[in-house]
């Protein structure tokens, strides 16, 4: 089992990572009370819910099984947290448990930012994408139907536990949609993870334990020094979404849910390459290395067949770092090097989405 922290002085909370978790004590350690609401979903409580219950045995347990997808991280289902808490007497020394994967996870954070405004929260991701990314670093939110993930606050958790096992019953698709995020630490600062991932990328999708374990560590770690030297994202940790204002946007334009969101990503990542490369930014020559680590991953790098390049502007104009009407992007300079920018040429893109986009007639 290896820890590590996650270093916002006296926020600072441990990330525990390794096998046979949710049974064990990780949960317990960090309560303020012995009231506990474990949030999950339909598809993953059968799995693990007794797990976890279990492991908390003799203290004031209750449980909420949310639908299962993208299209029920809203307002609504949230909704559904706050009912459930305040029919359940929770107190506001109550801690919510998210057992899932990102969407959950997501919920269940901004669900435990609002209750009384504030009680405690600890992440048990059961996707790669959740143990790699969203479960570290207390963004939390909703979607909304004109944009995703723009209701929400930065909220952090007081642990993480990541039970490597639980893996074993990820579908192959959602395994590849987390290896996005994986490949995207490597893009924007690891080259030397970049390098190991194009050399162990067969082993992460055999589900090699030990390869799996070293990219989730890997992962939290450099997500974890992003997020203490800027939790609230007012300056690097805005290098985290390269990819997603792209992804974003095929997520929106094509209805939350069609395509998994790692999934957007991968596409997106290739779309900022590409845009780096014609801006003369990227060695043309890395584009290759690029699209062949995504496509090893089994990850899309084109955009959907039906979407248009006026859907990825009307899109892309409601991202979160649209800053004074100026709609900035995460661009590479290298494979390892980042960065956000409005400084890019607005034809390039424009040039790049009419060229990517078949939907356009
Ligand atoms: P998800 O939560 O929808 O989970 C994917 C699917 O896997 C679901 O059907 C789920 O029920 C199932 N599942 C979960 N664990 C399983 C397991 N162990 N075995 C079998 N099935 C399992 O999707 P996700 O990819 O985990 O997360 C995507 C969400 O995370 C998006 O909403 C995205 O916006 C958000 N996100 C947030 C951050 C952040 O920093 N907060 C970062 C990245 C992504
Ligand atoms: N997933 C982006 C971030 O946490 O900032």
């Amino acid at each position: 089992m290896k820890t590590l922290n996650v270093s916002l002085a006296d926020r600072s909370y441990p990330i525990y990572i390794g096998p046979a978790l949710l049974g064990g004590d990780y949960i317990r350690r960090h309560l303020r009370a012995s009231q506990v609401m474990v949030v999950t979903n339909e598809t993953v409580a059968p799995l693990y819910l007794n797990r976890v219950v279990d492991g908390l045995s003799g203290l004031q347990v209750e449980t909420l099984i949310l639908p299962d997808g993208e299209q029920f991280k809203s307002l609504a289902v949230l909704e559904r947290v706050f009912d459930a808490l305040l029919k359940g007497r929770h107190a506001r020394t109550t801690t919510l448990v998210a057992l899932g994967g990102g969407v959950v996870g997501d919920m269940t954070g901004f669900a435990a930012a609002c209750y009384q405004r504030g009680v405690d929260f600890i992440q048990v991701p059961t996707t790669l994408l959740a143990q790699v990314d969203s479960s570290v670093g207390g963004k939390t939110a909703v979607n909304h139907p004109l944009g995703k993930n723009m209701i929400g606050a930065f909220y952090q958790p007081k642990a993480v536990v990541i039970d490597t096992d639980v893996l074993v019953t990820l579908p192959d698709r959602e395994l590849s949609a987390g290896l996005a995020e994986v490949i995207k630490y490597g893009l924007i600062r690891d080259a030397e993870f970049f390098r190991w991932l194009e050399v162990n990328m067969g082993l992460l999708l055999a589900r090699d334990v030990a390869a799996l374990s070293y990219a989730i560590e890997r992962s939290c770690n450099n997500k974890a020094e992003v997020v203490a030297a800027d939790e609230t994202e007012q300056g690097d940790r805005a290098l985290l979404n390269l990819g997603h204002t792209f992804g974003h946007a095929i997520e929106t334009a094509t209805g939350y849910g069609q395509w998994l969101h790692g999934e957007a990503v991968g596409a997106g990542m290739m779309m900022a390459a590409r845009l780096s490369a014609a801006q003369g930014w990227l060695d043309p020559g890395l584009l290759g290395r690029i699209e062949v680590l995504l496509t090893s991953a089994r990850l899309p790098v084109t955009p959907p067949e039906n979407m248009s390049a006026d859907d990825f502007s009307r899109n892309m104009a409601l991202d979160k770092k649209v800053h004074d009407g100026q709609l900035r992007l995460i661009l590479l300079n290298d494979i390892g090097k980042a960065i956000l920018t409005a400084d890019y040429d607005k034809q390039l893109l424009d040039n790049l989405l009419k060229e990517q986009c078949r939907g356009d007639s």
